[in-house]
């Protein structure tokens, strides 16, 4: 087939294997050539990812494969392909990633399901036992738009703002012009829902399962991971509906610190940069926050991306002495929240019109950004050509 991007607003319907298995092979050589860390304290050694197949979680996992050495189990949620329509990019990202783990011996193996069900928990339960024993890495990397819980009642998440709506700039995708956005405020209902949605109750459910099972190795370490901002997205993140899980993230993870002492278990979380993936590109608001930022962290060469920001993560994680702030999170956001960044965003964020969009707004890489995701915009492929789906 011959394999075009169809975008539908914030969505790419299409993705390309080749380009998919490209910029996995660009993260992975990114990871290789930096600095080798095996001999710190906590490096990971077996590593069970949750949301392994693109964005931050994919990262993680080949941050901890090609730069530890990791035997890694990973959980996605992806489509396949059929006759007519490609996979989703994440089942193409971990197919070339389970090849390029395999050629280096390195394990790797990912179950495709629902990773908040119990089934997919006790599968994975399975096969750690057979294969690994035990993992003393738990990353828990998913975004997802609603969830069934164990009792079988499914909830949804809104990106709603939590008391009065709040109007502000946004970028509108489609035609790259500078609109206004109202977004309303959740209902308490709405609000309980995404908290279930994307809160830490799977988290907990997750490592309570995995604990009691028996293969969670002493002094494990668990991550999850948050977004805080700056406040121009504050009504729409860190106040909205999405903040408040966030919220209930952070405590579940001071919760299983204290109930899981005892078997030394590092539960953290860590805060990361803003940056396009497929769940940020469909937050109002924040696509533009996201455009001018990178201009920004360009000009001042801070800027990051998913491998570059797991990278720096996984080292601090080994390392003997977790440096966090005094909620006790990891700020991986620390380049992005500098108050000299930040200054420039906002005057930016004041001054910037349709007109203005190229000028104080990185659309370029942007796009670039959005497309990569979905294996597009590779200058060394031939899109025209016909491709194995
Ligand atoms: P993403 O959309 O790129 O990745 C989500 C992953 O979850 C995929 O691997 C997908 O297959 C998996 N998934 C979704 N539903 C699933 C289900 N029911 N069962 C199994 N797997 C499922 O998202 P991204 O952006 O990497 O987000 C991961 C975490 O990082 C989220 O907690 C997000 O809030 C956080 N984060 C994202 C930032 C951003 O700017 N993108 C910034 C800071 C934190």
């Amino acid at each position: 087939m011959i394999v075009e991007p169809k975008v539908r607003g914030f969505i790419c319907t299409t993705a390309h294997p080749e380009g998919c298995r490209k910029s996995v092979e660009n993260q992975i050589a990114y990871v290789k050539a930096s600095k080798r860390m095996e001999h710190l304290v906590h490096a990971p050694k077996k590593v069970l990812v949750l949301g392994c197949s693109t964005g931050y979680g994919l990262a993680s996992r080949i941050t901890a494969a090609f730069g530890y050495g990791a035997a890694t189990l990973g959980v996605m949620f992806e489509k396949l392909a059929t006759q007519k329509r490609t996979a989703t990019p994440g089942y193409y990202n971990t197919k070339a990633f389970e090849e390029d783990a395999k050629a280096e011996g390195l394990y790797a193996k990912t179950l495709n399901g629902d990773a908040f069900s119990n089934e997919m928990k006790q599968q994975v339960i399975e096969v750690i036992k057979e294969d690994l024993g035990q993992v003393d890495y738990v990353i828990y990397s998913l975004a997802a738009p609603r969830r069934t819980d164990k009792s079988g009642v499914t909830y949804s998440s809104v990106l709603k703002t939590t008391n009065e709506p709040y109007t502000n700039k946004t970028l509108d995708l489609r035609t790259n012009e500078i609109k206004e956005v109202t977004i309303e405020p959740a209902t308490d209902e709405e609000v309980a829902s995404t908290i279930k949605v994307m809160g830490g109750e799977d988290w907990e459910d997750w490592i309570s399962a995995l604990s009691h099972a028996g293969v969670l190795s002493p002094n494990a370490t668990t991550v999850a991971y948050s977004y805080i901002g700056p406040e121009i997205t504050y009504p729409i993140y860190f106040h909205g509906s999405i903040g408040m899980a966030k919220k209930d993230l952070y405590d579940t993870a001071k919760r299983m610190s204290e109930e899981y002492k005892e078997s030394g278990l590092r539960s953290i979380v860590s805060v990361n940069k803003a940056l396009v993936t497929q769940a940020s590109a469909a937050i109002p608001i924040v696509p533009l926050y996201i455009s001018i930022l990178y201009k920004v962290m360009k000009e001042k060469n801070l800027h990051e991306g998913c491998i570059e920001q797991m990278v720096r993560l996984f080292a601090r994680l080994g390392s003997e002495k977790l440096e966090t702030d005094k909620e006790g999170r990891i700020r991986m956001d620390d380049y992005e929240m500098r108050e000299d960044v930040q200054e420039q965003v906002k005057t930016a964020w004041k001054a910037i019109t349709t007109e203005t969009v190229p000028f104080y707004a990185d659309m370029e890489g942007y796009y670039k950004e959005f497309y990569h995701m979905f294996g597009f915009c590779y200058s060394d492929i031939d899109y025209t050509k016909d491709v194995e789906i």
